[in-house]
């Protein structure tokens, strides 16, 4: 799945650039990507000045924007009836998880950011003052740390996007708890390695242990099939165009990546979530067959085919994605 980066926030990221030579920008992004691929817990913020929070907008950004906004699509569609009012999004950085929640829910008329890192708030806050959507117009941006005891504000929809691998085993439960208090429906995602996944199966069994209801991407509330799985584990990716900052900061070549991404997204309302399978890798088509592996809503995952024979169904099969809802062929004929 493509999500296009929103027109204000790649005309902002171009604006902001300017804040440092792109030799500067390209020497954060290099330490950055370093920081991030480490996989240890981060024992002072990565993010430690103004050029690193320039060069995280300019390269992560996007990438962190087509994630997000790829769940949420996910979430929408297994629960068409969740609008939410409010966000909260927790160490929300320069905001991509926002921009994202804009996009895809256009009745959220409140949005509160909580980060550490105040050049990254006020960069946030920059970018939102251009954007179309009110509610990220009027957003509020607030320095805070996870390690705070004050409770979170409460909201319809909390995001946490790509903080937990920062955070020790400890402070990821504890975030967690408070986060899953403060509530509606809860969004967590991180990196689509093995490490990310694990991750998101930890927070995922926590969550269900607590009586949350999982929305997305599972189509079921059993434990994940893929865990015993050698050398397979839930991801989905998203397709992220690359401006040419993008591609020079990057040392890149090809005019897109694709982001990869594990999450769960928890609700508190079974009764309101349409169960369906959950396609797991890119389809393979052949001539007159698709076949796909699909997390099914039994609780098991394996290959699906559908075949010319199943009619309208292999039609509508041929235009199958990786992430995208998918009802197996024996339930979808009974
Ligand atoms: C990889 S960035 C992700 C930013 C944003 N959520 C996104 O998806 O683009 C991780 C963010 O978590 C924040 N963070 C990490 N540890 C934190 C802590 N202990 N307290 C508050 N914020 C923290 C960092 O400052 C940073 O902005």
């Amino acid at each position: 799945m493509s999500a296009e980066l929103p027109v204000e926030l790649r005309a902002g990221l171009v604006a902001e650039s300017g804040a440092a030579s792109e030799e500067r920008l390209a020497q954060s992004v290099e330490r950055l990507i370093e920081a991030y691929r480490s996989g240890r817990p981060a024992s002072a913020p990565i993010l430690a000045s103004r050029v690193d929070v320039a060069a995280y907008a300019a390269y992560r950004m996007p990438a962190t924007f087509a994630a997000v906004r790829s769940a949420l699509g996910q979430l929408a569609g297994a629960y068409p009836d969740f609008a939410p009012r409010t966000q909260l999004d927790i160490g929300g950085g320069t905001g991509a998880a926002t921009w994202a929640a804009a996009d895809a829910f256009p009745t959220l008329t409140g949005i509160t950011v909580l980060d550490q890192v105040g050049e990254a708030l006020d960069l946030g806050r920059r970018l939102a003052s251009g954007a179309d959507a009110p509610a990220l117009r009027s957003a509020t941006w607030q320095q805070w740390q996870a390690s705070s005891v004050a409770a979170l504000p409460a909201a319809d929809l909390v995001t946490i996007s790509y903080v937990l691998g920062e955070l020790t085993a400890a402070a990821q439960a504890e975030l967690l708890d408070r986060a899953r208090r403060a509530a509606g429906v809860l969004l967590v995602i991180e990196p689509g390695t093995p490490a990310g996944y694990e991750r998101i199966l930890q927070a995922r069994t926590t969550l269900l242990g607590h009586g949350l209801t999982v929305a997305a991407p599972c189509p079921h509330q059993d434990d994940c099939p893929l865990a015993a799985v050698r050398g397979d584990w839930c991801h989905f990716a998203a397709r992220v165009n690359r401006s040419a900052l993008h591609r020079r900061l990057k040392n890149a070549q090809l005019g897109h990546e694709d982001e990869k991404f594990s999450f769960v997204a928890v609700a508190p309302s079974p009764a309101l979530l349409v169960p369906a399978g959950r396609v797991l890798r890119h389809p393979q088509f052949r001539k007159g067959m698709v076949t796909m592996q699909l997390c099914r809503s039994d609780g098991s995952a394996g290959p699906e085919i559908v075949s010319k024979k199943h009619g309208n169904l292999y039609r509508t099969a041929r235009d199958v994605e990786w992430g995208d809802a998918w009802r197996s062929v024996s339930s979808q004929l009974t």
